[in-house]
């Protein structure tokens, strides 16, 4: 089978093509998958630029969609033909996070999917959207997760509350449609009028340029008349400012990425005076995947991928084009 590997030190130009041996069938409680399509994300990104170190030769890509080819024996939450998607944390079945969770997340601890087969446990996966393509399916695992579980189960948002996103990568602009799913006000931010434009188009109600107002903490204060309920935090250290002065009293912000840096002094007066509530979110269970695949066909709400395409031979230029910022929402890469 073709696969691509990413060898030391890691860089993009690490990444190359392998022949591999075909997985062969799977044993008792795994299926054997053949996959049409895996998608970028930011954490896909620091793996193969060196920021998370791994094996050479890993297998890069956390995400993964395909056709189930085998079942082995003892497996009953798959048939032949079933179209799958694979679980970020594949050990995380259910409950409270703890340390074991983190543990064999594809691409990263264990091979991923830039891979046309895999044999695993069928826990490995859950049922994709009915009716979806394989390179839709494939954007859900990481990003579409980490943002139901901020807006829905941790953000518990409701009608009339107020949500603020940051920027429009593939977790914002989920977080974006599921918040308007919930009945939410959404302030969307971005570095481009254009992209903002785009997220006005997928129902933000306000808009601000983050380059063009650096206090856009204040600015989004102002918006929501009072303060939003809560912010899908993913700049991180460079950003936890201004989403501390955009957050009402009560407020909550659901601390996601690091796209801005790890480490920053804070307001933590005005952190403890507002009565913030800061959650610091990785992804989510099996559980709340299955939750989130019902209530993707509930809604009708479909990913938004960026135009340009790639596939698995083009994958070193599919991190290019991220590295660039020129992407509008996710990444796909079609895997022949
Ligand atoms: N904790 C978790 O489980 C989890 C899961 C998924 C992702 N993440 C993290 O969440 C972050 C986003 O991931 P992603 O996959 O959605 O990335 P992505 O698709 O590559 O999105 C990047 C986008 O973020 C926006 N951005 C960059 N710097 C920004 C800033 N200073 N302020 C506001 N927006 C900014 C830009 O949007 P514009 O071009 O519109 O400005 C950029 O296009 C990353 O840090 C990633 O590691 C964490």
């Amino acid at each position: 089978m073709k696969a691509i590997r990413l060898h030391h030190p890691q860089s993009i130009d690490a990444l190359r093509a392998a022949e591999l041996p075909d997985p062969g069938e799977p044993g008792p409680g795994e299926v054997r998958v053949r996959l049409h399509a895996t998608s970028l994300n930011y954490h896909d990104y620091v793996v193969v630029t060196g920021g998370i170190p791994t094996l050479d030769g890993r297998i890069p890509m956390s995400d993964g969609a395909g056709v189930v080819e085998a079942v082995g024996a003892g497996v009953s939450a798959f048939n032949v033909g079933d179209s799958v998607i694979s679980v970020f944390f594949p050990d995380w079945r259910d409950g409270r996070p703890g340390e074991m969770v983190q543990g064999h997340v594809p691409g990263d601890h264990a091979d991923g999917f830039a891979r046309q087969l895999v044999v695993a446990p069928a826990h490995h996966f859950t049922r994709a959207p009915k009716g979806w393509s394989h390179v839709e399916v494939a954007t859900l695992p990481c990003a579409a997760l980490t943002a139901w579980r901020a807006v829905v189960v941790e953000g518990q948002v409701k009608p009339g509350d107020i949500v603020l996103v940051q920027g429009s990568g593939g977790v914002s602009i989920f977080a974006l449609q599921f918040a308007k799913a919930m009945g939410a006000t959404v302030i969307a931010t971005s570095s481009s009028g254009e992209k903002l434009e785009r997220l006005k188009a997928l129902g933000a109600d306000h808009l601000i340029n983050y380059r063009d107002t650096p206090n856009w903490g204040m600015a989004a204060m102002a918006a929501s008349g009072g303060g939003v309920d809560l912010v899908v935090e993913v700049g991180g250290a460079g950003t936890m400012g201004q989403s501390i002065a955009a957050a009402r009293f009560g407020g909550h912000i659901a601390l996601i990425g690091v796209l801005a840096g790890h480490v920053a002094p804070l307001p933590t007066t005005i952190l403890m005076m507002k009565q913030l509530r800061v959650t610091g979110i990785t992804v989510g269970t099996h559980r709340q995947q299955r939750e989130m695949i019902r209530a993707l066909e509930a809604t009708g709400i479909r990913p938004v991928i960026d135009a340009t395409r790639f596939t698995l031979e083009t994958l070193p230029d599919a991190f290019r084009h991220q590295a660039s910022g020129a992407h509008f929402g996710k990444i796909a890469v079609e895997i022949g």
